[in-house]
């Protein structure tokens, strides 16, 4: 008896105390969880400082701050639920450089390490008094979300930081509590959310703000631009209908296919004629590998489309830039960090048709491979935009060359937060050993690099993709290579994985 009796009360106490122990981490353990795994960016101080926290932007959170962004507390409560905290070491915070944890670390080491954080700003002792409210939700509707349209631009609500069209393209300079620079969100973006756009999460961002940023709460009663429950729900629907689909890069794509039409290319990049053409879309990585390097990129991806004639062949780039830089004018001066360029783009090809799958060195070619380099530039206030051509065989080794002869020409729009580009060049040139000549039914390698201006990117401090591929659709019957789609997948996933991994493996490198 003694023992069946024992052993149920041994029993039961288990279950009450597993569930405890479940609920509340253990700060001696996290303590050395976070020396193993989070020091190298948020420091053994948990002040943000460690070894390499200096070359990332956004910077590693300070805990002694005890400020967190994310958080489903009420505004004026300074403590996030645990289940914020968890949440975002789990997932991590896309578009930084803090890494998802949920391979590397059981349920439990995340609520260890949490309750190790929380003593940094002495928040252990703390509770969280009152939360998000989130009344009665709104489901998405097509009137829910043109009500939500007009609370985000009435006042220029949210359109004052986000943009007319959400894009975030800065109409000034914003800073967070620590003096660093911000960027207001692009919201046709999601992917790049630190929380997501499903309307909940974007309710409570509104609801919060985002702490230590200038994104501020919507449910302050103090706030002249305040918000009801209701209208949160409408521009919360609004945002989650922003995302631009088109622009997601996807591993799987490699190929820009462009289009045959009948009669002239369209010429004004701003042309719907140009949605013809299938849309590629293509992550832009920091140039890193030769000095001057790029470490705090602004633009994140490309979007290509093609369309050819008999004659002609035509290509667009549409990417999403938050800041038109034009030197030379005091309002995009005011914007801009350090010295500002101009904004401009290249698209590269190999000098020849490359025979089977081989291709020149993706940055600039070399001796053996040239490449040959089309590059728009947007113009100062002293000069228009303007086109140039030049051939390269190897970042130092540069050649100028005649953009009449070429028949190369090019024209930039750009609107709210984003830039279009067209360029166009006659299939077949005068100068066949210089120029490549296109032909149908090939896969013909093409890249990509982009500046921002504003963001002191000028000469070898750009972005840029690596080698795709561009495919002149030939008429029915003739049938491209398979094995060349085969290759492509390959290279291309490669990429994929440079972009999308980076937070992901640095914190494998830790392993
Ligand atoms: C490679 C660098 C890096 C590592 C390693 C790293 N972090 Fe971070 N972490 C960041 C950056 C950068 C941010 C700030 C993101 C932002 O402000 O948008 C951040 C933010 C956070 C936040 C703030 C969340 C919020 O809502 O504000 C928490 C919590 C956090 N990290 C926990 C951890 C923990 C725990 C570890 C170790 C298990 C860790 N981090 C490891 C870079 C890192
Ligand atoms: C004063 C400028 C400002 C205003 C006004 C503003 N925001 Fe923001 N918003 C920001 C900044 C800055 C960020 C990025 C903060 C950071 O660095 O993480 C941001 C981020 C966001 C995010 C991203 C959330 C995530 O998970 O990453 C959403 C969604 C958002 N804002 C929606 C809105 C909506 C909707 C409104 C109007 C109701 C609004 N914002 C008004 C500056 C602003």
């Amino acid at each position: 008896m003694r023992t069946a009796a024992g052993f149920m009360a041994l029993l039961a106490g288990l279950f009450l105390a597993l569930p405890a122990l479940a609920q509340t981490g253990d700060a001696d353990r996290g303590e050395d969880v976070y020396l193993g795994r989070c020091v190298l960016c948020h420091g053994e101080e948990g002040d943000g400082l460690g070894p390499a926290a200096e070359r990332l932007n956004p910077p590693p959170r300070d805990f002694t701050s005890g400020q967190y962004k994310i958080k489903t507390t009420a505004f004026n409560d300074v403590v996030p639920n645990d289940a914020d905290f968890i949440r975002m070491i789990r997932d991590g915070m896309p578009g930084t450089a803090m890494p998802a944890w949920s391979d590397a670390l059981s349920e439990q080491d995340i609520k260890d390490v949490v309750a190790y954080i929380k003593t940094f700003a002495e928040l252990e002792e703390e509770k969280p008094t009152a939360q998000v409210d989130y009344g009665t939700r709104v489901e998405s509707s097509p009137e829910s979300i043109a009500r939500g349209d007009k609370v985000f631009h009435d006042g220029d609500r949210c359109s004052e930081c986000h943009g007319r069209e959400g894009k975030g393209d800065a109409v000034k300079k914003l800073k967070d509590d620590n003096g660093d620079r911000t960027w207001p969100r692009n919201l046709t973006k999601p992917w790049t959310f630190r929380a997501s756009n499903a309307p909940e999460d974007v309710f409570a961002r509104i609801s919060v703000g985002i702490p230590s940023t200038q994104m501020p709460s919507f449910a302050d009663p103090k706030s002249k631009k305040k918000l009801s429950i209701e209208d949160r729900w409408h521009v919360a629907n609004y945002v989650a209908s922003l995302a631009k689909t088109e622009k997601v890069a996807r591993p799987g794509n490699t190929v820009v296919t462009a289009a045959r039409i009948d009669g002239a290319l369209p010429d004004r990049p701003d042309d719907p004629a140009w949605e013809r053409g299938r849309p590629s879309t293509f992550f832009l990585v920091p140039q890193i590998i030769a000095k001057e390097r790029l470490f705090t990129p602004t633009n994140d991806t490309v979007t290509v489309r093609a369309l050819y004639n008999e004659r002609e062949i035509g290509i667009h780039l549409e990417w999403d830039d938050r800041t038109k830089s034009i030197p030379g004018d005091p309002a995009a001066e005011k914007i801009a960090e350090g010295t500002m360029g101009e904004d401009a783009v290249a698209i590269q090809f190999p000098v020849e048709m490359p025979a089977g799958m081989e291709k020149p060195y993706f940055l600039m070619g070399d001796a053996a491979k040239p490449v040959t380099l089309w590059r728009w530039s947007g113009g100062t206030t002293e000069k228009q935009e303007s086109v140039t051509l030049f051939n390269a065989r190897g970042i130092d080794e540069k050649e100028d060359r005649d953009i009449a002869k070429a028949g190369l020409t090019a024209k930039g729009d750009y609107k709210d937060g984003t830039w279009r580009v067209a360029m166009k060049r006659p299939l077949r040139t005068a100068e066949t050993d210089m120029d490549l000549q296109f032909e149908e039914g090939r896969f013909i390698p093409i890249a990509f690099a982009i500046w921002d201006g504003s963001n002191a990117e000028q000469g070898t401090k750009h972005t840029l993709t690596t080698w795709y591929w561009l495919s002149l659709t030939p008429p029915a019957g003739q049938k491209p290579i398979v094995a060349a789609i085969a290759v492509t997948l390959l290279g291309g996933g490669l990429f994929f994985w440079w972009g999308w991994s980076a937070p992901r493996r640095r914190a494998d490198a830790e392993d």
